[in-house]
C-alpha cells in the first residue's frame, strides 16, 4: 500500500465524527509505537514531521522509516510537513515523498498569507499532494500571549473562506485556544478542581462554530492539542524529572472538537511525555544498564500506549481504517 493523501482520511472523519490523530515522528522508536497502536486498532495515521526532526534524522530516514511503517503496518498513512516555514521547504518534502505538507503562513499578514500560501498549492497540487494553512496565531504561554487576551490572535471567522477560495488550500488550522508545549496555559490563566489539579478554560467553540458555518464540508486542524496526560507528568517527576505546573487540553474538550469540522488533530508534546517517562522510570530502576534497547523500549511502549488510548478517547478513528482504503482511489 502507498502513502496516502490525507483528502479520504478527512472525508470520512468529518461524515464519522472523528478526527485523525497527527503524530510527531523524530525517531525509529517514536515510528514505531505509534504504529504498532494505530495498526492494532484499525485506525488511519498522519506522521507528521516538522523542519526540526528533518534537521535532527535527516529528511531521507524519516521517509524510510514510515515507508517501513507502511510495509509492517496494514493501516492508511499519510506523511505530513508539520509547520513547513516557506516555500522551499514545502518543495523539498513534496519532491521527497511526503503526500502532505503544511505552509504556516499564520504570522504574515492576510493579504501575504494567501499569496505565499497559493504559491506552495500550485506546486502541491501540480504533484498530487495536499496543503494545510493556518489563519491566526496559537495563543500561548510560549510567545506570552494570554489565552483570554486579544481576541485578534484567535482566528477571524470572516477571513476563512476568503483565504479558502484564494489560497485552494486543502485543511486550515486555526487558533481556538491550544497552544504548542507541555506548559499551555500559567497557572493564573487555570482553577484548580478538588485534587488541586490545574484546570485550563474552555477553547473557543464559538469560534470554531462560526467557521463551520462560513465553510460547510471543509477540514480543520487543531494544533498545540496534547493533553499533557498526568499519568506521564506524575512518572517523570517520580523519577527524577521536573515538570511543575505542566498542563495541556482537557481530553473531553479535544472529543467534543473531534466530533465537529475538526479532522486532524496535532500531537507532539503528549508523546515526548510518554517516551521520557519510559526512560526515566527504567533508568531509575535500573541505574546499572546502558543498552540502549534496554531503556528504550519502555519509551516505545508508552508511546504504543498512549496512541492507542488517543484513538480510542479522543480521537474516535478506530477501525475507520478499511473505509478510508475503500475510498483511496477516488482521490
Ligand atoms: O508544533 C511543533 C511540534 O511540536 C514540533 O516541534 O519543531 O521541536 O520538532 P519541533
Ligand atoms: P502539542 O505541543 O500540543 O503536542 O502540539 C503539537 C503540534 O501542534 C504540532 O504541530
Ligand atoms: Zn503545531
Amino acid at each position: 500500500m502507498p502513502l496516502i493523501k490525507t483528502t479520504a482520511m478527512f472525508k470520512k472523519a468529518y461524515e464519522g465524527g472523528f478526527a485523525i490523530g497527527a503524530f510527531n515522528v523524530n525517531n525509529m522508536e517514536i515510528v514505531q509505537g505509534i504504529t504498532s497502536a494505530a495498526a492494532e486498532l484499525n485506525s488511519p495515521v498522519i506522521l507528521q514531521c516538522s523542519a526540526g526532526a528533518r534537521k535532527y534524522a535527516n529528511s531521507r530516514y524519516l521517509v524510510h522509516l514510515v515507508r517501513a511503517a507502511l510495509e509492517v503496518s496494514d493501516i492508511p498513512i499519510a506523511l505530513h510537513l508539520d509547520h513547513g516555514p516557506d516555500y522551499a521547504t514545502c518543495k523539498s518534502c513534496i519532491d521527497d515523498g511526503f503526500t502532505s505538507v503544511m505552509f504556516d503562513g499564520s504570522h504574515y499578514p492576510f493579504a501575504e498569507n494567501i499569496a505565499k500560501t497559493k504559491e506552495v498549492v500550485e506546486y502541491a497540487h501540480a504533484h498530487n499532494v495536499v496543503v494545510e494553512a493556518e489563519l491566526g496565531q496559537l495563543a500561548g504561554i510560549e510567545d506570552d500571549v494570554k489565552v483570554d487576551a486579544d481576541k485578534a490572535h484567535y482566528t477571524k471567522p470572516e477571513e476563512v473562506e476568503e483565504f479558502v477560495s484564494k489560497t485552494g488550500v486543502d485543511s486550515l488550522a486555526i487558533a481556538i485556544g491550544t497552544s504548542h508545549g507541555a506548559f499551555k496555559f500559567k497557572p493564573e490563566q487555570c482553577t484548580r478542581n478538588a485534587d488541586g489539579v490545574l484546570v485550563p478554560p474552555e477553547l473557543r467553540f464559538d469560534i470554531l462554530a462560526e467557521i463551520e458555518k462560513k465553510i460547510p464540508g471543509f477540514p480543520i486542524v487543531l494544533h498545540g492539542a496534547s493533553s499533557v496526560i498526568p499519568k506521564y507528568v506524575k512518572i517523570i517527576n517520580d523519577n527524577d524529572g521536573k515538570l511543575d505546573d505542566a498542563v495541556g487540553i482537557p481530553e473531553d474538550q479535544l472529543r467534543k472538537a473531534a466530533k465537529s469540522a475538526v479532522c486532524k488533530i496535532n500531537i507532539d508534546s503528549d508523546l515526548r511525555l510518554a517516551m521520557t517517562a519510559g526512560i526515566r522510570e527504567h533508568f531509575k530502576a535500573h541505574p546499572e544498564h546502558f543498552d540502549p534497547r534496554q531503556y528504550i523500549a519502555p519509551g516505545r511502549d508508552y508511546i504504543k500506549e498512549l496512541v492507542m488510548h488517543k484513538i480510542k478517547t479522543v480521537l474516535g478513528s478506530e477501525g475507520s481504517a478499511p473505509g478510508i482504503m475503500e475510498l483511496v482511489n477516488q482521490y
